[in-house]
């Protein structure tokens, strides 16, 4: 498998954590971890395997840092690029916005030519609206540390595994 970018926040406390279990769990595979925070495109580039953390904010959008990448993101062509994306969200505190986060990142880079994998069945959840179901499938991973953080390290295991079939 090619190398894996993994970007989140090194300063969100809760998605950092759960990037470096997604990491660990890749155990031998190439993965690096970049700060989301100070993104560029050139650090971007170096990826054509691409793990994003993206924690939902404010009733249903991108944490700010990730605002500030965005528009050079709307600008890329990531045309060959595999995306997957996890999010963090509170189903109960939230339940109409529900990782927003994760279906809004996967709206902008599908805009732009990459490829998302690491769909994900939604059944476990109680929530009203998500912009992460795509169609019945969640467009990503969708962990919920507040309402099921003794289901995170399974979720996190299965999805890594299945990436490991979808990546190039
Ligand atoms: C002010 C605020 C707004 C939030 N809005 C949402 C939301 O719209 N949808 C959602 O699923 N979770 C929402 N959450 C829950 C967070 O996504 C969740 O707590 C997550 O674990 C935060 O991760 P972080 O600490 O790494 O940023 C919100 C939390 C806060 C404090």
């Amino acid at each position: 498998m090619k190398k894996i970018g993994i970007f989140y926040s090194f300063n969100s406390n809760k998605t950092a954590k759960l990037g470096e279990k997604i990491t660990e769990a890749f155990e031998k595979e190439n993965i690096e971890a970049v700060d989301a925070e100070t993104v560029t495109e050139e650090s971007f580039n170096l990826y054509e395997n691409i793990i994003v953390g993206v924690p939902t904010w404010f009733d249903g959008e991108l944490p700010i840092y990730w605002d500030e990448f965005v528009p050079a993101l709307e600008t890329m062509n990531l045309n060959g690029k595999r995306i997957a994306i996890y999010g963090l969200g509170d189903q109960k505190g939230y339940p109409e916005n529900f990782n927003d986060g994760v279906g809004i990142f996967a709206d902008i880079v599908t805009k732009r030519g990459a490829e998302i994998v690491g769909f994900t069945e939604i059944d476990e959840y109680k929530f009203e609206s998500s912009r992460a179901n795509v169609g019945g499938k969640f467009c990503g991973l969708c962990l919920d540390q507040e309402n099921q953080a003794r289901l995170t390290q399974k979720r996190i295991q299965n999805w890594v595994t299945q990436l490991k079939g979808e990546f190039l």
